[in-house]
């Protein structure tokens, strides 16, 4: 007891001591920081560092501070584990071991576990503050809170904390919230709605830790110091590639119930990569401290990137994850989750400064290695005949390298073949002249110029400092964030359905993952050969060939299943056009084809596009560019990417005089026309089928009524659903084809491939049963979502 008052008397001596240097100083008021769920991970193991360091830098600035650990739990069991965390706090590195003991005791003294479940708990909180400023006769200069709880609980937390908890008009209210800030557009949109009834935009801190990391903080100053040097060569016609990595060797293992939902595109590429790669492109703003144009700079280069679709992205999950998912989300043996935890995405940039130029963006759990940084690889034009270790030969590259890896510690690099640079911040900054021998990206340190903080801060700390100083160009506003997540959801929507690539974890990924660009797309470079199925299972086999409906039937998981149903078209035009020199292909509408157009697409240079001809299998009576139309997704999916004659393509005819579809204007006796004019014995070489949920195929319906005319070709018909007039070709001209694929995909299928089996033959309330090639083939491509349930 007498230990503890000296303490607080010899507290007490040097923060007087303290303000007596500055007695000018006014007293700034009181400062209360509650960290709503400050018993939790977050809290313990950055949080709570974080604020004992803003203690440590504050304390006899003038400002007197209490900090609340809020939590679910009574105070009985709160407050040992509070103090536990708190015991262990590290002593900031500026401070002696004595000054440290001093401010740490002070800190602790100043801490408080305060129970928050109920408006009455944040009631009670508030009078506490407004008890302790009134008996302590202290000015209130504003409250921190600091939300450390899953995002669903925002809501509510900030409608307590706006009933109950509001300081005076005088003091401010500043409150942090962590992110996920929503799941896609839509749902960060929601949630802001919902959050700006509680509260002012001035008052919420998105948090994005990446922006508190000094490498990350450093861009904007880094390019500005060294404008002169930058300008000339910061665009399209130096820069070769940049690269956006963060690299983990941790698995997802016990947040599964977190990282299920959101996947590694959520979790890291929308909001982390998405701000670094923003810093690095943005126009640079010609004021660093004016966070309105900063802000606007942020969104107009948003606004420039290309849209980006499954084309532009890998995925993989690692082995064990699903087995984790099963084990932590409680689900049966035959759950598989398609989140990924790996992804490789290239964007690339709408602007004359940087069109061109791929941006590879990566990020995954279970890696070899853990590491990030941000790379910009410039062309170099000089061809070395001899001697490639001369400087002129080596890569020239810009790294801003934000820790781990081979490095170590977080830097700014400039291969020395480039320029020297500026120091950007010559006080809390230093050039590094000691080279350890390793190398980094591709060349030895010695060949950088580097840069790097003198003292190395947590990027929470960081952040927790400006939260305090109202530096809001810190933190993520409501636009940006919107921004993001627009550029970012169609991706996440499209590859809801892609089957991630299975990788084993660690040094045993080998060179499953890498990727590479095809035109502006992406695909891994090597075949998968990890078994997918059963990982425990001897066998390791990914293709199974069998037989249903007395025909051929091939069967994987979604991604082998379709690039092998690729790879069948590819042979089947190779022998068309060997015999015949052209080769007809009619592809369907509808969702399952999308995955074959995809892989068709990213085969732009192998496949014979010059001496193939492109038909259309069914057509909505929709114009064809209207996103419901089959040709325009064909369009879209296929032909954009591929070089094929104009001639070769062949629409359905269903708009014609400024009409849709009216059997006056002869459309289906003009498309047959056609077919007769190019197709041998209008007998097409391929024709690509699926097969809906209640057993149509093509156009063709259980109430289809088929013409008299066998001979009919293409015909007009209703659909049950909208858009309900179609035109598609007959069963006469499907069954004339030589081969005719049906691909069938997902579980929502199963039921459909179930019933189909067990029925001979034909039958009326099925019409895919009709299709039944007269000579040519009939294979079936069902998945294994379809096939097992
Ligand atoms: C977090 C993600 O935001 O960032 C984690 O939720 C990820 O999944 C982490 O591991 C990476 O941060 P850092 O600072 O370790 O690179």
């Amino acid at each position: 007891m007498i230990k503890w008052e000296l303490l607080l008397m010899a507290i007490i001596c040097w923060q007087r001591g303290h303000t007596d240097n500055h007695e000018t100083k006014k007293r700034l008021g009181h400062v209360t920081v509650v960290v709503v769920g400050g018993t939790g991970d977050l809290a313990r193991k950055y949080l709570w560092q974080g604020f004992f360091q803003l203690y440590a830098d504050q304390v006899g600035k003038g400002h007197t501070f209490s900090f609340y650990g809020g939590g679910l739990s009574p105070t009985e069991k709160g407050t040992p584990l509070l103090f536990g965390i708190l015991k262990e706090l590290a002593c900031p590195l500026e401070l002696s071991a004595e000054r440290c003991t001093l401010v740490k005791d002070q800190f602790l003294h100043l801490s408080k576990y305060h129970q928050l479940k109920t408006t009455e708990d944040y009631e009670k909180l508030s009078q506490q503050i407004k008890q302790q400023l009134e008996q302590e006769d202290m000015v209130e200069a504003g409250r921190l809170f600091y939300l450390s709880v899953p995002a669903f609980a925002y809501a509510d937390i900030a409608e307590k904390i706006n009933n109950t908890c509001r300081p005076p008009s005088d003091a401010w209210l500043r409150v942090v919230l962590e992110k996920p800030f929503g799941h896609d557009l839509y749902s960060a949109q929601a949630l802001d709605k919902k959050l700006s009834g509680q509260l002012k935009e001035n008052e919420m801190y998105r948090i994005d830790h990446y922006l508190g990391k000094q490498v990350v903080s450093k861009i904007l100053p880094f390019r500005k110091e060294n404008k002169k040097l930058l300008d000339p060569i910061w665009n399209k016609h130096h820069i070769q590639r940049i690269e956006i990595v963060l690299k983990e060797t941790l698995d997802a293992k016990g947040r599964i119930q977190f990282y299920d939902q959101y996947g590694v595109i959520r979790d890291v590429l929308q909001n982390h990569l998405t701000e670094v790669m923003t810093l690095m492109l943005m126009n640079l703003p010609a004021n660093l401290s004016n966070s309105m144009e900063i802000l606007q700079n942020k969104l107009n280069f948003l606004a420039s990137l290309q849209h980006v679709d499954n084309s532009n992205a890998v995925v993989g999950q690692y082995q064990a994850y699903n087995g984790e998912v099963q084990e932590e989300l409680n689900k049966t043996k035959d759950y598989f989750s398609l989140t990924p935890t790996f992804a490789g995405v290239v964007i690339n940039v709408n602007n004359a400064q940087y069109e061109g130029i791929p941006i590879f963006m990566t990020s995954g759990k279970a890696l070899d290695e853990r590491v990030s940084y941000a790379r910009v690889l410039f062309k170099n034009d000089v061809f070395c005949i001899q001697d490639p270790n001369n400087v002129q030969c080596k890569s020239k590259q810009i790294i801003f390298y934000l820790g781990h890896g081979n490095l170590q510690y977080p830097a700014i690099l400039v291969s020395k073949n480039l320029f020297k640079p500026e120091l950007v911040s010559s006080g809390d900054w230093k050039e590094v002249t000691e080279y350890k021998d390793v190398n980094v990206l591709g060349l030895p340190l010695s060949d950088y110029y580097i840069q790097s903080p003198v003292t190395p801060r947590e990027a929470y700390c960081e952040l927790i400092s400006h939260v305090f100083l109202g530096r809001k160009d810190s933190f993520i506003s409501a636009e940006g964030l919107h921004a993001s997540w627009a550029f970012w959801t169609p991706l996440l929507e499209g590859l809801s359905r892609v089957f991630p690539r299975v990788y084993p974890g660690g040094e045993a990924n080998g060179n499953l993952l890498n990727f590479q660009l095809q035109g502006h797309q992406v695909a891994f470079s090597h075949e998968a050969v990890v078994n997918v199925i059963n990982p425990s299972a001897e066998d390791n086999f990914q293709v199974m060939q069998g037989k249903y409906r007395s025909s051929e039937m091939v069967s994987a998981w979604a991604q082998e299943l379709v690039e092998r149903l690729a790879s069948d078209l590819l042979l089947a035009a190779e022998e068309a056009i060997s015999e015949e020199g052209q080769f007809h292909l009619a592809l369907s509408g509808g969702s399952s084809p999308v995955a074959l157009l995809h892989a068709l697409a990213l085969n732009l240079y192998t496949f014979p596009w010059r001496n193939t001809h492109i038909w259309q299998v069914d057509e909505r009576c929709v114009p064809h560019t209207e996103t419901g139309s089959n040709f325009r997704s064909i369009h879209d999916l296929l032909l954009q990417h591929i070089h094929i004659p104009y001639f070769n393509i062949h629409p359905m005819p269903v708009h014609l005089t400024q009409r849709l579809c009216v059997e006056e204007d002869g459309g289906p006796a003009l498309y047959e026309k056609e077919i007769n004019k190019h197709v041998n014995g209008s007998s097409f070489h391929y024709i690509l089928l699926g097969v809906g949920q209640d057993g149509h195929t093509a156009s063709l319906f259980q109430d289809t009524k088929l013409e008299n005319d066998e001979e009919r070709l293409v015909i007009l018909t209703e659909s049950p659903i909208k858009p309900h007039q179609r035109m598609s070709l007959t069963f006469t001209a499907i069954n004339r084809a030589r081969r005719v694929g049906v691909l069938i995909m997902g579980k929502s299928k199963h039921e459909l491939v179930s019933q189909l089996s067990r029925i001979k033959g034909e039958s009326s309330k099925y019409p895919i049963t009709k299709v039944q090639p007269k000579t040519g083939t009939l294979i079936w491509y069902i998945d294994y979502d379809a096939l097992l349930g």
